[in-house]
């Protein structure tokens, strides 16, 4: 988590930094700071809570200077304020830092020993101060020996005061990224912070480290060997990472699933022969027969769209398929079977436990296939193959547009895996033809925003609230009260609706909301049956049906309708409304929508 920018070149840095470190706040706000190299000194400002926090208190006069570093912050080690905001400050030396030093306290205890006085409660103020130990008139030679002795995960940014136009970067867990320009240079977590400076970027590997100075970088490993560097060309604009006339990134990101979702599927369907092309998958077709398990690893909104391809692939590529939590799965000792095709599914592609599964998963022998949006992030470029959703960038920490391009391609790839199998191709071409109609049905589902927000208006002041859904709505249900609680901070709970029976039933009074989705497939008499058992304890019920509904309407007391599908596409469909109404009801209740407190986009520490 944290993002981290810096900047060396002839312009004013500060104002660019302060713009890096907006399109980088998605990655925490706690705090932020920045600090402006001076000839043998550093301007550092730094401010509790959000980057506007931070701009009311700067000093522009003061800030002038051609090099610097910046960072927004999520805190892990130390509360937010703002003796625990970076950047962090030995002698003339400045730091940010992404990740977690582990052995800090050790490393504390023997600084202090040597006279080093601490004035906060982070594990990077430690690193700083060893780097400010070991300097000896060379802040390269000092980040190196320093780094040797650290365990842990970072991506750093260091400057000297004495050596006003450099900027020393490295990574071990975390992103780092160097914008390369004309007579200027950036180093940041993220290509957005980059973005309208240049297009010419290097992304840095773990064990990397960098220089950067206005007329050139140098790469080179942490222990000094010199590496060559594939310069890439980012291909998107930077409109696509503002907000175009919606009052929420949120808002615009649920919006954009008709384009979203089509950009998941162009030119992948091969609707004559019922069959799929994914370019980014280099296994023969007798690899693909072979497939004889699936584990899906994953966190968050990107683990309930693997439950929602354990159903798909289960069902129609007749594989055996287990879905993890990747936290837990590389703490245990899984085992993994000759066969075993690993399916990885990050947004960001950076989340840290779920690089690890991969790791641990690739060390057992799986084959490793990565699902991400952010083109160059670690897990891409560690996946033995891959294929990007193509979502574009998603700025709003609740996921949406990017759990729809997960599910498509888990659609995909059960086709492709099935048509190696069992799948007709008559039955491919089918399901194909529908996915090309599904962006439309999604459009028709977004036109009912308004209706949605009236249903908000009744429920916004509720505590709590539980969803339902069975089979490949039952993902969708844990998918809908995740969106709730991460941006209204209304409890949740998903629950497969005949598990209601086993507890939550207890719950349900004439103040709990429930919301069914019941789109009609093969267990919609079950779900009329589970919709009855709430009515009979006067819970509320709120239901997501088919159109054409009229059984369990009757019995609802609020109906949102949405078009019929192949029960394998409805995921796509049935999350709609509840993306819509976790994010109205986070509206009236005036909270932070796309930055919801104590998240972040991209979890890049344990
Ligand atoms: C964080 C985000 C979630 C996201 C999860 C996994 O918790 O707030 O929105 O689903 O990480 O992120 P990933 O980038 O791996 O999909």
């Amino acid at each position: 988590m944290c993002g981290i920018v810096g900047v060396t070149g002839t312009q004013e840095a500060a104002s660019i930094l302060i713009e890096g470190l907006k399109r980088l706040e998605y990655r925490g706000y706690d705090s932020a700071g920045i600090a402006i190299q001076r000839p043998h000194a550093q301007y550092v400002v730094k401010e509790q809570g959000k980057i506007k926090n931070l701009e009311a208190c700067l000093d522009w006069a003061q800030l002038k200077g051609t090099c610097g570093i910046a960072h927004t912050r999520w805190a892990t080690h130390g509360v937010p304020n703002r003796d625990n905001a970076h950047p962090h400050v030995a002698g003339k030396i400045a730091l940010v830092h992404n990740g977690i030093i582990e052995n800090y306290s050790a490393l504390k205890v023997q600084l202090g020993k040597k006279g080093h006085v601490f004035a906060s409660e982070t594990d990077t103020e430690v690193l700083v101060h060893l780097i400010d130990d070991l300097y000896d008139g060379d802040l390269v030679t000092a980040v190196q020996k320093a780094l040797a002795v650290v365990d842990g995960a970072f991506g750093i940014a260091v400057t000297h005061a004495d050596e006003p136009d450099l900027i020393v970067g490295a990574r071990r867990g975390s992103p780092l990224v160097v914008g390369v320009g004309d007579g200027v240079n950036f180093l940041a977590s993220d290509v957005a912070a980059v973005m309208g400076h240049t297009r010419q970027v290097i992304y840095l590997d773990d064990g990397e480290m960098v220089t950067l100075r206005p007329d050139g970088v140098q790469v080179m490993t942490i222990s000094n060997e010199e590496i060559i560097k594939e310069i890439q060309e980012i291909t998107w604009d930077l409109g696509r990472i503002q907000k175009g006339g919606f009052e929420h990134f949120m808002l615009k990101e649920i919006f954009e699933q008709p384009a979203t979702i089509r950009d998941a599927f162009r030119g992948r369907t091969l609707q004559e022969t019922g069959d799929v092309k994914l370019g980014g998958i280099q296994l023969t077709d007798w690899e693909l027969r072979n497939i004889r398990r699936i584990i899906i690893l994953a966190c968050g909104t990107s683990w309930h769209a693997g439950l929602v391809g354990e159903y798909m692939l289960e069902e129609y590529a007749h594989i055996p398929t287990e879905v993890e939590y990747a936290s837990e799965f590389r703490y245990r000792s899984p085992i993994i079977e000759p066969g075993t095709l690993c399916l990885v599914i990050s947004q960001s592609g950076e989340t840290i436990d779920t690089l690890e599964a991969m790791r641990e998963a690739r060390r057992r022998g799986a084959k490793i296939l990565g699902i991400t949006n952010v083109v160059g992030s670690t897990i891409a470029r560690e996946s033995e193959c891959g294929v990007y959703i193509h979502a574009g960038p998603e700025i709003g920490v609740a996921s949406t547009k990017a759990f729809t391009s997960q599910v498509t391609i888990l659609g995909l790839i059960t086709i492709l895996l099935g048509r190696r199998g069992h799948l007709s191709a008559d039955r491919g071409t089918q399901m194909l033809r529908e996915l090309e109609r599904i962006p439309s049905l999604v459009q028709q589902v977004l036109d009912q925003s308004e209706a949605i927000h009236e249903i908000a208006k009744v429920y916004a002041n509720h505590h709590n609230c539980l969803y339902l859904g069975r089979g490949v709505n039952f993902p969708i249900a844990l998918e809908g009260a995740l969106k709730l609680k991460e941006i209204s901070y209304i409890h949740a709970e998903g629950y497969p609706a005949a598990e209601m029976k086993h507890g939550p039933i207890a719950l349900i009074d004439p103040h709990m909301p429930v919301v069914v989705i019941a789109t009609k497939d093969g267990s919609y008499e079950k779900i009329v049956g589970n919709v009855q058992e709430v009515r009979a304890r006067h819970g509320k019920i709120i239901s997501i049906v088919t159109e054409g509904d009229t059984e369990i309407a009757a019995l609802s007391d609020h109906v949102i309708t949405i078009p019929d599908t192949m029960n394998f596409w409805m995921p796509l469909l049935s999350v709609i409304p509840l993306q819509l109404l976790a994010y109205h009801i986070a509206v009236i209740r005036g909270e932070d929508v796309d930055q919801p407190r104590n998240l972040a986009k991209a979890v890049t520490v344990e």
